[in-house]
């Protein structure tokens, strides 16, 4: 039974959010950071499109300010943007002395590029990896310093609270760490710290078709929610207009900065060879560029309306080498699966992408709950609003990340040591003999995600989604009381939990309001409201 209480802090997360959080606590701290598979397996290395920061003269920060609660239609906490925007330039000036290789003009200026609901060029970008480049980046300094250890194969399954504190009760609503699956040895391990931060990244794999990783399973949400925080905005949901169609490769994103720099969506014309029909114009006057949400529903419409497979994304009228400039990542793929994007268009569909709701945190990263923190997609942090901007969601993470890390230091004197723990009790479970029903359960929660509660909702399909999250939920809880945890048994565990969650939001929320869109509700109500959920137990 292993004990590991030899670092001060503990985070749960490798990515944007985690390392940058360990990278400022280890001046001082012994930092922990646990990743359940590889330590550049999260969201973070996918990204393409880049980070927003007011960087131009002529752009200004009111400007992205506004741009941002646009898009999250009214639902922002104007401080938390305020926080983020300002903080903006300072977190892209520390990545490029940390050596992330950001585009330049002729110049040597930082070349910006443009994306939905921007109304200035502010996306600073690696080509079009820009994520790649971070993840490296954050790697390399947090494997330099010694302060750090990084920990992959590491599977948090629950907080360490009040109620596992050896003897007495201990204090309820404290966090002093995390059980977790080493996957190597197969041992659960008791993982203490003083200070925890969840750093888990979203849950879009709660849908049969996303951009995100294997493992974006809502984890961090899941624990934070059974250790009694509270969670917020879960029903909205962003989809990503233009993921690629195609049987084989199913999440591969083709970012929004294609149409940034010109790309057209279009209806496929019916002879090859012909230009399709463009259609964002019986939508939104800011055709391709308007906000994804309002992409992605007129995509959804045209598909369902038609009887498509999908859409065209066309650049091919811009130069060649103009294209392979841009998006080096996106030809090369494309080539390898028989498109020349130079030459013809992309046939898209949108897919999930993010989870603007969350874990709620405060301008600190502080949870309800003492000595746990949150940051990046795990939370919900007042940012995003209904409807996240694009290229706001790393920002959001170097900055919060920082914040929580901040506060831990600030507050180190009243973050005591944690106490005694139990280990995890395995004495009354066996190994599984029935996996299928883990595979099976895993596949039928992302279907019916997917068909009732997507792009487009109706209650009585949400109220068929709740149905059936209640069966599943009574079998998964049937299942993990009697069976060893495995990685796969953990994700399903919190996938269910995190399905919950969004379909009650879901059914809360009696209006349409950025991507919640519901056609019982189509208007939107003249008081903006988060959806708070309030946990039952606290301990
Ligand atoms: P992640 O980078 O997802 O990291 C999560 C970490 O948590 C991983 O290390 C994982 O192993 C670990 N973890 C999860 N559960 C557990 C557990 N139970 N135990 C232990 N470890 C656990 N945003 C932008 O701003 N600009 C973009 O251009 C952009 N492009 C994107 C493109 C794609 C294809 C995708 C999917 C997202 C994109 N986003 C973009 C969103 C952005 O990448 C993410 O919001 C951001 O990277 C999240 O970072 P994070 O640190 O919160 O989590
Ligand atoms: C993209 O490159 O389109 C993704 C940008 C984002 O999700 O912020």
């Amino acid at each position: 039974m292993t004990l590991r209480n030899d670092h001060d802090v503990l985070i749960i997360g490798s990515g944007a959010a985690g390392l940058t959080a360990a990278i400022r606590l280890a001046e001082t701290k012994r930092v922990l950071v646990l990743a359940k598979g590889e330590i550049s397996g999260g969201s973070t290395s996918w990204a393409q499109g880049g980070i927003a920061a007011v960087l131009e003269p002529g752009d200004t920060f009111d400007s992205h300010i506004q741009d941002t609660m646009v898009a999250g239609a009214g639902l922002n906490r104007r401080e938390t943007v305020e926080f983020v925007v300002e903080n903006a330039p300072a977190e892209i000036d520390s990545l490029i002395k940390m050596g992330v290789p950001f585009n330049r003009e002729a110049d040597d200026d930082l070349h910006l590029t443009r994306e939905g609901g921007h109304s200035h060029r502010r996306i600073v970008h690696v080509d079009d990896a820009t994520g790649w480049a971070v993840q490296e980046a954050l790697q390399r300094t947090a494997a330099a310093n010694p302060n750090i250890t990084m920990l992959p194969d590491m599977v948090a399954i629950d907080l360490i609270s009040g109620r596992h504190v050896a003897g007495d009760k201990g204090e309820a609503g404290r966090i002093w760490g995390a059980y977790a699956l080493n996957r190597v040895t197969g041992e659960v391990e008791t993982v203490t710290a003083r200070a925890t931060i969840l750093a888990t990244g979203g849950a879009g794999r709660t849908y049969l078709f996303s951009t995100s990783p294997r493992g974006a399973t809502g984890d961090g949400i899941a624990m934070a929610w059974r250790a009694g925080a509270r969670i917020s905005n879960m029903e909205f949901m962003q989809f990503h207009p233009t993921c690629l169609y195609n049987l084989e490769v199913k999440n591969f994103l083709i970012t929004e900065a294609v149409r940034g720099e010109g790309g057209h969506l279009l209806i496929p014309a019916k002879e090859k060879g012909e230009r399709g029909y463009r259609f964002m114009g019986d939508f939104d006057e800011r055709m391709e560029l308007a906000p994804r949400d309002v992409v992605a529903r007129a995509i959804d419409h045209e598909i369902k309306r038609l009887g498509l497979d999908y859409v065209h994304l066309d650049i091919s009228h811009q130069e060649p080498e103009f294209v392979k400039g841009h998006f080096p990542t996106i030809y090369a793929k494309l080539m390898g699966l028989g498109i020349d994007i130079t030459r013809e268009p992309i046939p898209v569909v949108p897919a999930q992408h993010y989870t603007c709701g969350g874990v709620l945190i405060d301008l600190n990263g502080r949870t309800d709950l003492k000595g746990l923190y949150a940051a990046g997609e795990v939370s919900e942090s007042g940012l995003h609003g209904a409807n996240r901007l694009a290229s706001n969601s790393l920002l959001e993470c170097f900055v919060f990340g920082g914040a929580a890390a901040q506060d831990i230091l600030d507050s180190w004197n009243e973050l005591d040591a944690p106490p005694n723990i139990n280990p995890w009790d395995e004495s009354r479970v066996t190994d599984s003999d029935e996996e299928v029903v883990v595979q099976h359960n895993w596949r039928e929660i992302r279907r019916f995600m997917w068909d009732y509660v997507g792009i487009v909702r109706t209650t009585k399909r949400l109220e068929r989604a709740q149905h059936r999250v209640e069966l599943l939920q009574q079998e998964v809880d049937e299942y993990y009381g009697n069976f060893r945890v495995t990685m796969d048994l953990i994700e399903l565990r919190n996938l269910i939990e995190v399905a919950s969650l969004i379909v009650r939001s879901a059914l809360t929320r009696t209006e349409s309001r950025g991507l919640h869109y519901t056609s019982d509700y189509p208007e939107r109500a003249d008081r903006a409201r988060d959806t708070v959920l309030v946990p039952r137990v606290r301990d």
